[in-house]
């Protein structure tokens, strides 16, 4: 018997300890907020930021937002981001990605404060990240520790193949599997026998963007898949695995949609919270 992750059911958990903690925090008059900053009409990145915004909002905290024209130039991002930045009121900074291709995003990430960067992606962030330091980490691996915490599945010892090495997702997802003391393999579009590597595995997180990538072929029984794909599809969306020929096969399966998407949102409440309360501690450990 396969069991079905419930994403879902877990992040509305999350969500709801945050907006008892965002309740407490008000009470003491630090409400925290997030501001998104969306460049341009695309209307994925749209559909996303509102889901963002709605989140925010359901959980008590104040939502800002900039939408800036799809031409906007590097100085007129950088300036908003130096402006959200300088406000106290604002406890997250969030650029949606993609930008469009006049802009140098990366530089752009790395204005945003390490302090308010709830995405966790600027280059302070990943450093911190590396070297096991206090900081606030990219939102979809951090929900795939916490979708695997809530299944009760023991990372210490366990091994694990991470397929995908992107910046979002694999990358971050390794080093924080490892700081929980799994053995981690890391696979990626040039090895040679993926299924060599992911079949003798406990766990197996799939970040590749390559629709239908994982089979019973790459699945040890009983094993638990975490699938971070997304694919649009005229069906609906869909993941980087075969789902349906792994019933049976696996032993625990997120879905898509359903499984690791709403985790993401989850956890970048957490990380504006998160930020929120580092920044009250600072402002209580400031002398009078
Ligand atoms: N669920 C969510 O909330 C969420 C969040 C972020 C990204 N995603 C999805 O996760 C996927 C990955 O995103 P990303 O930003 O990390 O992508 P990316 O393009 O940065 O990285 C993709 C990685 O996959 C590897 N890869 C490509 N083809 C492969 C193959 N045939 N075999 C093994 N590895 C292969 C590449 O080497 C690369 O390391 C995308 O489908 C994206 O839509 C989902």
């Amino acid at each position: 018997m396969t069991t079905t992750i419930n994403g879902a059911s877990h992040a509305r958990n999350i969500r709801a300890r945050v907006a008892e903690r965002v309740a407490r925090l008000r009470h003491d008059g630090h409400l925290p907020g997030l501001a998104t900053i969306l460049v341009g009409d695309d209307p994925a990145s749209a559909v996303y930021v509102a889901a963002k915004r709605r989140a925010i909002r359901e959980a008590g905290m104040r939502d800002f937002h900039r939408h800036l024209p799809q031409h906007a130039t590097q100085d007129a991002v950088a300036e908003v981001i130096d402006e959200l930045a300088a406000d106290p009121d604002v406890s997250g900074i969030l650029l949606q990605l993609p930008l469009a291709a006049h802009l140098d995003a990366a530089a752009l990430i790395d204005r945003i404060p390490v302090t308010k960067d709830v995405d966790g992606l600027t280059t302070a962030s990943a450093g911190r990240l590396a070297r096991g330091e206090r900081g606030l980490r990219p939102c979809t691996p951090s929900g795939v520790i916490e979708l695997l915490d809530a299944e009760g599945i023991e990372l210490k010892g366990a091994c694990v193949a991470v397929v995908g090495w992107g910046e979002l997702v694999g990358r971050p997802l390794s080093q924080l599997l490892l700081r929980r003391g799994a053995t981690v393999t890391v696979a990626h579009e040039f090895t040679t026998d993926l299924a060599a590597v992911t079949r003798p595995t406990d766990v197996v997180v799939v970040a590749t963007g390559v629709r239908g990538l994982i089979g019973p072929e790459h699945v040890k029984p009983g094993a638990t898949i975490i699938d971070v794909g997304i694919h649009r599809t005229p069906g609906g969306l869909t993941g980087d695995v075969r789902a349906a020929e792994l019933d049976g096969i696996a032993g625990r399966i997120t879905p898509v949609p359903g499984g690791v998407g709403p985790m993401t949102i989850a956890m970048l409440l957490v990380n504006t919270l998160q930020a929120a309360e580092w920044a009250a501690e600072q402002e209580a450990a400031v002398p009078a």
